[in-house]
C-alpha cells in the first residue's frame, strides 16, 4: 500500500526521531516507518527536506513577539534571519502592503514603475550610490553585483579581468555562482562542477591580500561583518587596505551587505563605520521588512554598463515589493531610528557580557555591532539553542559555534533584558541537565 504523510507529519516525526527506514528508491534522510506496524509506508514530505525545521509553527506576530500555534509566545531575536527589521505586524508596513496590493501588485519592467523609482531615489539620496537595480533575494543581488563588476571591466577594455576575490569564511548565498563565491565545500558537495572565477584569501589578513590579486582579478567582494560564519567584523585596517588595493589595481570593491545593511549595525550600511566608500553593494533581508526584495547599489561608473537587455528578472522591483521597501527605508531613516539601534545595541552588548559572566561553561564571548550580535558557546551551539528556544527566545545558529542574536530593529532595552533572562535560564538548564547526566554516570 502506498500512503502519503503530510509535510507537518514529516516535521513532527523527525523531531520525535521516529525510526527511519531505507526502502527501495527512498533515501534514508527522507523516509520513515509508519507508526502503524501493519503497513510500512515510506514517503518523502511534500515539502522537500532541504531545511532542518524545528517543530514550531507561528500563527501571529506582534512587534518583537511571535505566538505559536499552541498559544505560547516567543521573543523573536532571530527576526527570520535578520529580515523583520520593523518587527511583526508593523501598522505602517501592513497598510502599505495592503493598499498597494489592492491597487496593483505587479507590472513588468517593460513599463515605468513609480514605486521602484521612489525607492531607488531614496537609496541613492542616502548612500554612496548613483543607481539601483532591484531583484528578489540576497544571492540574486550578489549575482548582479558580480555581473556588474565583470561587465564594467569588459567594457573598459579589460576582458581578461573576470575573477572575483572573496574571503575564507564568507557566505554569499546558494545559487551556483554564489556557492563558488562562498567557497565552503559544505555548501558545494554534490553540486559540482563549481562555477569558475572565484578566488579566496584569508579574511582580515592584510599580509596575504596583495598576493591574492592577479592580472585577472576584476573585483573584491566582502561582508563587513561575516554573519553566517559566526558574527566576525572586518577590521578597519583590513577594510581600508581593501579600498587601497582596489584603487591601486583598478579593480572594484563590492560589499555584501545582505545581512549588515539597512540599519542592522546602527548605520544605514555597515561600511559607513569604516569611513570608506565601495563601488557597489548588495542588500536584501531587512530592506523588505519581510517582503522578498533585494537590490544592488552602484556608482555610475559600474551601473552605466548594465545597458537595456543586459540583465533582468521578472519580479525585480515590482510595485508591491518596492512600496514595502520604501516604507521600511522611510522608517529606518526617520530621525532617531538609527540612534535607537546604536543605543539599544550598545546596551545589549553590555547585558550579553553579563550573561557570559553569569554562565561560565556555556557562553564565553560576545561579538558584533549594533543589533547584530553573536554569543560564542562552550558546548555545541546545537545543544544550547533548543534550550534557549524552550526558554521562549528565538535565535539563529551560526558558524564557529555561535548563537546569533539579530532582533527586529525596533527592539527596546527592556526586550533585551528579557532576552538575557531567557539566555541565563537556558544556560542554567544546560548546566542542570549535564550535572544530572554526570551523577547518573558516577
Ligand atoms: C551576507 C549574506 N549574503 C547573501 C545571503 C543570501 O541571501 P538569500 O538567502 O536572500 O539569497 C545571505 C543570507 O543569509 C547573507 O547573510
Amino acid at each position: 500500500m502506498t500512503d502519503r504523510i503530510s509535510a507537518a507529519q514529516y516535521v513532527s516525526a523527525e523531531s520525535l526521531a521516529l525510526p527511519r527506514a531505507t526502502g527501495a528508491g527512498f533515501s534514508d534522510s527522507a523516509a520513515f516507518i509508519h507508526p502503524d506496524p501493519g503497513s510500512t509506508i515510506i514517503m518523502i514530505s511534500s515539502l522537500m527536506p532541504n531545511y532542518k525545521r524545528a517543530d514550531l509553527a507561528f500563527e501571529q506576530g506582534e512587534g518583537v513577539w511571535l505566538t505559536a500555534s499552541d498559544g505560547r509566545r516567543y521573543l523573536d531575536f532571530g527576526a527570520g534571519i535578520a529580515v523583520s527589521s520593523l518587527g511583526h505586524g508593523h501598522p505602517k508596513l501592513v497598510k502599505t502592503i495592503a493598499d498597494q496590493a489592492a491597487k496593483v501588485m505587479h507590472v513588468s519592467n517593460l513599463y515605468r514603475i513609480p514605486q521602484a523609482e521612489k525607492l531607488a531615489d531614496l537609496l541613492v539620496k542616502n548612500s554612496f550610490a548613483d543607481s539601483v537595480l532591484f531583484c528578489n533575494s540576497g544571492a540574486e543581488a550578489n549575482e548582479g553585483m558580480v555581473k556588474m563588476i565583470r561587465r564594467a571591466q569588459f567594457e573598459n577594455g579589460h576582458p581578461e579581468r573576470t575573477r572575483i576575490l572573496c574571503f575564507d569564511g564568507a557566505f554569499h548565498g546558494r545559487t551556483l555562482a554564489m556557492i563558488s563565491a562562498t567557497g565552503n565545500p559544505a555548501y558545494q558537495k554534490g553540486f559540482g562542477p563549481v562555477v569558475e572565477g572565484f578566488d579566496h584569501a584569508p579574511f582580515n589578513n592584510t599580509n596575504t591580500l596583495r598576493a591574492a590579486i592577479t592580472p585577472e582579478t576584476a573585483g573584491i567582494i566582502v561582508e563587513p561583518i561575516q554573519g553566517e560564519s559566526g558574527i566576525k567584523p572586518a577590521s578597519e585596517v583590513f577594510m581600508k587596505a581593501l579600498r587601497a588595493v582596489c584603487d591601486e589595481h583598478g579593480i572594484y570593491l563590492g560589499f555584501d551587505e545582505v545581512q549588515t545593511g539597512v540599519g542592522r549595525t546602527g548605520k544605514l550600511f555597515a561600511h559607513e563605520w569604516y569611513g570608506i566608500k565601495p563601488d557597489v553593494i548588495s542588500i536584501a533581508k531587512g530592506i523588505g521588512g519581510g517582503f522578498p526584495l533585494g537590490a544592488v547599489l552602484a556608482t555610475e561608473e559600474l551601473a552605466k554598463h548594465l545597458t537595456p537587455g543586459s540583465h533582468g528578472t521578472t519580479f525585480g522591483g515590482n510595485p508591491l515589493a518596492c512600496a514595502a521597501g520604501t516604507t521600511v527605508l522611510e522608517e529606518v531613516l526617520r530621525p532617531g531610528f538609527l540612534e535607537h539601534v546604536c543605543a539599544v545595541g550598545e546596551a545589549f552588548d553590555g547585558m550579553l557580557r553579563d550573561v557570559v559572566k553569569r554562565s561560565p561553561g556555556v557562553f564565553d564571548d560576545v561579538r558584533g555591532m549594533g543589533l547584530m550580535r553573536g554569543l560564542h558557546c562552550v558546548p555545541p551551539v546545537g545543544e544550547v539553542m533548543p534550550l534557549v528556544t524552550a526558554a521562549g527566545l528565538l535565535t539563529v545558529g551560526a558558524g564557529d559555534n555561535v548563537l546569533r542574536l539579530v532582533p527586529p530593529l525596533i527592539v527596546t532595552e527592556e526586550d533585551c533584558q528579557e532576552a538575557c533572562k531567557k539566555l541565563i535560564e537556558a544556560a542554567e538548564a544546560y548546566v542542570a541537565a549535564h550535572k544530572k547526566e554526570q551523577e547518573n554516570v558516577s
